[in-house]
């Protein structure tokens, strides 16, 4: 079994398995997906440790073997969490090593298709899958808790980008034979495309602002109208629910650099604004509501859904 993994992890294999795996996709239902090969402890380690996983997360591993992440991540980093498994020998084995770790009253694990499974308690999801698996699972990732952190060992997510990755030399990969892991690190980003709108008071006048975001996954770019007049958005930033750009624009007649950071939260943002430059400096409240909503279909174009 562990030489599909080390054929993968072949540049010469890879196009050739995957389209093998493309072929043979989408029946996971009775058969497990994916084989079982264990991931390293020392791997184990390294990816709840890019993940910052402590005390207050929850932890699901999909397609959970005998348990090491969930086991681990209760045991050294005080997680809770679960793991699901099509095989039930890995189920056993798993119950029994949480036993053993001592933190069986912390963790659970279900034979239960991993496609089945609910994953809305995860704050930190965790995966040893295949490409194809991971692509079948990314429009179900990408819908979970904006800030829900992700890692994956060895298989990323095509085009939508980690924010951190990592290749390791690991002695023991397969067996006793060493081989290099890598590890990668998505946190799940808000949708935060459409249009947005808010007033500010600036120098003690009323101020309009719009702004239309453009959004693949991550990555954030925009346009506003500050009182009717455009200006492009610079230095977009969103991580999770978190939402941070800058520009600068005419205000009342003066230029004025603005920066803003706030937290999306459905269809409004609040947080806060520094105007510096022209009469004005400092630092207000800043409420904006979105107006018109746009979001990212599996293929990643940008589509308008009913706008209000
Ligand atoms: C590569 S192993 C990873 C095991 C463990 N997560 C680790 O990293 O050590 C993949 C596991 O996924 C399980 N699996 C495969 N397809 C699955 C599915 N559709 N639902 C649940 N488990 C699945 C297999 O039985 C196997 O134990």
């Amino acid at each position: 079994m562990s030489r599909v993994f080390r054929l993968l992890n072949t540049a010469a294999c890879r196009m050739a398995v995957l389209a093998w795996i493309s072929l043979a996709g989408g029946a996971y239902a009775a058969q497990p997906s994916v084989p079982y090969v264990p991931t390293p402890q020392e791997v184990v380690e390294r990816m709840l440790e890019i993940a910052k996983v402590g005390p207050q997360d929850y932890v699901i591993d999909l397609g959970s073997g005998d348990g090491r992440i969930v086991v681990t991540a209760a045991k050294k980093y005080g997680a809770r969490g679960f793991g699901v498994d099509l095989n039930p020998v890995r189920i056993k084995e798993s119950v029994e090593n949480a036993g053993k770790a001592g933190v069986s009253d912390r963790v659970a694990f279900h034979e239960r298709n991993l496609f089945e499974t609910d994953l809305n308690d995860a704050s930190v999801i965790t995966m040893y899958l295949l490409p194809r698996v991971n692509l079948d699972l990314r429009p179900k990732l990408l819908d979970l808790k904006p800030g829900t952190r992700i890692v994956s060992h060895d298989f990323d997510m095509d085009d939508w980008k980690p924010e951190q990755s990592v290749d390791m030399t690991v002695k023991a990969k397969y067996g006793d034979s060493p081989g290099t892991s890598s590890v990668y690190f998505w946190v799940v980003p808000a949708k935060a495309a459409g249009t947005w709108q808010w007033r500010q008071t600036v120098g003690g006048k009323p101020v309009s602002y719009e702004l239309v975001l453009d959004q693949k996954y991550q990555n954030i770019s925009g346009n506003m109208r500050v009182s009717g007049a455009g200006t492009r958005v610079q230095d977009a930033k969103l991580r999770g629910d978190q939402i941070s750009f800058g520009f600068g624009a005419d205000v009342n007649g003066s230029p004025m650099k603005h920066e803003f950071s706030g937290r999306v939260s459905g269809d409004t943002i609040v947080g806060t604004v520094r105007f510096s430059g022209g009469r004005a400096q400092g630092q207000s409240d800043w409420n904006a509501t979105r107006v018109k909503k746009t979001g990212l279909p599996a293929g990643g174009h940008t589509i308008t859904f009913a706008g209000r």
